[in-house]
């Protein structure tokens, strides 16, 4: 067992925000950081990470918990096995006292096959850079492709001797058990028992996992011969698993969240290559077609991936559709695609890595627009062909979960194609409808309805950090104060909308607000303790907050349900007194409340968009941004038309 001073100083040095930003991509929003949610498939973020807590949250799927629980749901770890995990990423020695055997053993099964897979690893390298047939097959053949050394060492690159059971030999020899070696696909077994190795005469790939472990291998011959297959790679195991793992990532991670974009290429050679031109936010899905596992791993470090493409036009056209999984997931992306012939590996070696790397930035395209034009050239004139396209790239947009981005596209494909918006857009929405007709209902937070009264829910959604960055001025502070006292006073009271359409005001007002940050700390506090009590099926009453162990929250629960002049020492008795008072038109007070607050939280929005507005000079982003001008105009009128006022402007 890891002793109890190892474990609290695992604790005491994990920070939670390091610990979950090593898998999911967080952004800050008001007191916390957020980001998808790993645990769950969504498309904006519920995930909540609180730094002086020392805790995750998920208001989606209900997840959470402190560092140790994050591994363990997010590697499938034990606890011991997590621990272990945290003591590594912050070298922390871990102590442990006797353990009986079968835990050992069970701990131990997992562990092996990463320890044997690292032997083999060191094993193959060694092979590569000292002996005699690694220096003069396989080091000669990458040096012979132009791969400068460092990149070789980068990536661990070896070379497998050519002989039957080299490896095997050499790993019974340092008491690696068979079974292990069995496990991890690295020697099979023949019909005779004997164990013999997979990797025969070949340059060997390791694949890292993105913590940076050996889980596998892919091993290049370097014959020509057609009939011998030009890679070998390592089977599944406990510990590879190949639709959600992307080669490179644990060398490319960093730079693909400083750079904010990731190159997805296709095979090994491609990544080393990139690599070697100074560009290290690259990753391949080697040679698979990519899996949704692997778009929501990118999707943990960036939004937006750049597909760079070999210049076949098969190949191209042939991948087209794959992309459309990427937009699904919400991720922008862009293409880069080559002259004929060459792939982003042969390309580097010919021109160089600084003409590559300028290459590669002046030949960036928006995919979909990419799309349309290489299906465009195809169709020439035929009207029919035409035709397809026009429903083949839609089907592309309608993809995109954003509808200010959609709108966007439909919007440049309407030039682009030549065909009028209006009628990319029925035909936008018509395949969105089918879709919404298939899907079934969702799960959890996202099931309530939006009551038909309301703004837009998810006007704030996305890509939006407006409140954070906005100057604080206190002025909105009334209408959160207020909304809070709405909560508090009447959170667990029904409101009855008609006979057949009625809910709690406290979960009415939750889910009208999930697009709202608010400004006060505390109030993000109470809100988010609203939300766990809600997902735990029960609604908090006006006494567990103005009893609450939290002094902030007692008080401020005291103050918002009592009279704003005094607090009365009887103020119980007021208080009752005032929500007689207002319970007579709760529905009007409630909505009202809402309203208010997105007013104030529109305007907000405006002007920071507004300001984006005159900085940007990039005519893709403007048009973006005058589309959300469109979106907040109509939140405005909604919203004014409810409140009685117009906006004149
Ligand atoms: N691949 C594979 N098995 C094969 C061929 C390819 O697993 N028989 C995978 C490998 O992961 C490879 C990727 O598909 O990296 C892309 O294939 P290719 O472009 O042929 O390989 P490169 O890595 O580019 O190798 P090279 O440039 O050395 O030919
Ligand atoms: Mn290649």
């Amino acid at each position: 067992m890891i002793n109890r001073e190892t474990i609290d100083k695992i604790m005491d040095t994990a920070r939670i925000e390091e610990v979950v930003g090593d898998f999911v991509h967080l952004k800050k929003r008001g007191t916390s950081l957020i980001g998808n949610c790993p645990f769950h498939g969504e498309k904006t973020p519920s995930f909540h990470v609180s730094v002086t807590k020392g805790i995750y949250k998920c208001f989606g799927c209900g997840k959470g918990g402190d560092s140790v629980r994050f591994i363990m749901e997010h590697e499938k770890y034990s606890y011991p096995e997590a621990l272990k995990f945290l003591a590594n990423k912050y070298n922390i020695e871990v102590e442990e006292t006797v353990e009986s055997v079968q835990d050992v053993e069970a701990q131990n099964a997992r562990e092996s096959l990463y320890i044997v897979s690292q032997f083999a690893a060191n094993y193959f390298e060694d092979q590569m850079w000292n002996s005699q047939e690694g220096k003069t097959i396989g080091l000669s053949y990458f040096k012979e492709r132009g791969f400068r050394e460092d990149i070789l060492k980068k990536f661990n690159l070896g070379y497998s001797p050519d002989v039957w059971d080299a490896l095997t030999q050499d790993a019974v020899k340092n008491k690696h058990a068979e079974e292990f070696l069995e496990k991890t696909g690295l020697a099979i077994r023949n019909d005779k028992g004997k164990l013999y190795d997979r990797f025969r005469g070949r340059v060997m790939f390791p694949i890292h996992n993105f913590t940076g472990r050996v889980i596998g291998f892919g091993g290049r011959t370097l014959k020509t011969d057609k009939n011998v297959p030009k890679y070998v790679n390592s089977p599944e195991s406990e510990i590879y698993h190949k639709s959600n793992v992307l080669y490179g990532l644990f060398h490319a991670k960093k730079a693909i969240r400083d750079q904010d974009n990731c190159y997805l290429v296709e095979g090994y050679a491609d990544v080393l290559s990139v690599h070697q031109a100074n560009i290290e936010n690259v990753v391949a899905s080697s040679g698979t077609s990519l899996t949704i596992e692997q778009i929501r791993l990118i999707g943990r470090f960036t939004q937006n991936v750049t597909i760079l493409y070999d210049g076949d036009a098969a190949g191209i056209k042939a991948s087209l559709r794959g992309l459309d999984m990427i937009l699904e997931e919400g991720l922008n992306v862009k293409v880069v695609s080559f002259p004929a012939g060459d792939d982003p590996d042969s390309y580097m070696h010919k021109v160089g890595a600084g003409a590559f790397k300028t290459y590669i930035e002046d030949n960036r395209k928006d995919f979909i627009l990419y799309k349309a034009n290489i299906l465009l050239a195809e169709a020439g004139n035929d009207p029919i062909k035409r035709a397809g396209i026009i429903r083949d790239i839609v089907e592309s947009i309608a993809k995109i979960p954003d509808n200010i981005k959609a709108s966007v596209f439909i919007r440049e494909c309407s030039s682009l194609l030549q065909i009028e918006e209006r009628v990319l857009l029925s035909e936008l929405n018509t395949m969105r409808a089918a879709k919404l007709k298939k899907a079934s209902a969702p799960q959890g937070r996202q099931q309530y309805q939006q009551h038909p009264d309301m703004p837009p829910a998810d006007f704030l959604a996305d890509d939006y950090e407006p409140i954070v960055e906005i100057p604080t001025s206190d002025e909105d502070k009334e209408q959160e104060m207020e909304i809070l006292r709405l909560l508090i006073a009447y959170g667990h009271e029904l409101v009855y909308w008609d006979e057949t359409d009625n809910m709690y005001i406290g979960s009415f007002i939750m889910q009208n607000l999930t697009d709202v940050v608010f400004k006060s700390g505390l109030l993000d506090r109470i809100i988010k303790h609203y939300w766990d009590s809600i997902e735990k099926g029960s609604l908090p009453t006006i006494n567990t907050f103005i009893h609450n162990e939290d002094k902030d929250v007692a008080n401020v629960s005291i103050n918002v349900t009592t009279s704003p002049y005094e607090l009365s020492p009887n103020w119980e008795n007021r208080h009752n007194i005032y929500v007689r008072h207002e319970s007579g038109h709760l529905k009007k007070t409630i909505l009202d409340g809402i309203y208010y607050l997105k007013k104030k939280k529109i305007g907000e929005i405006k002007k920071k968009v507004v300001n984006e507005l005159k900085t940007e000079t990039d005519p893709v982003n403007i048009d973006i941004i005058l589309n959300k001008c469109i979106l907040i105009k109509r939140v405005e009128m909604s919203i004014a038309s409810y409140l009685g006022n117009v906006i004149l402007e």
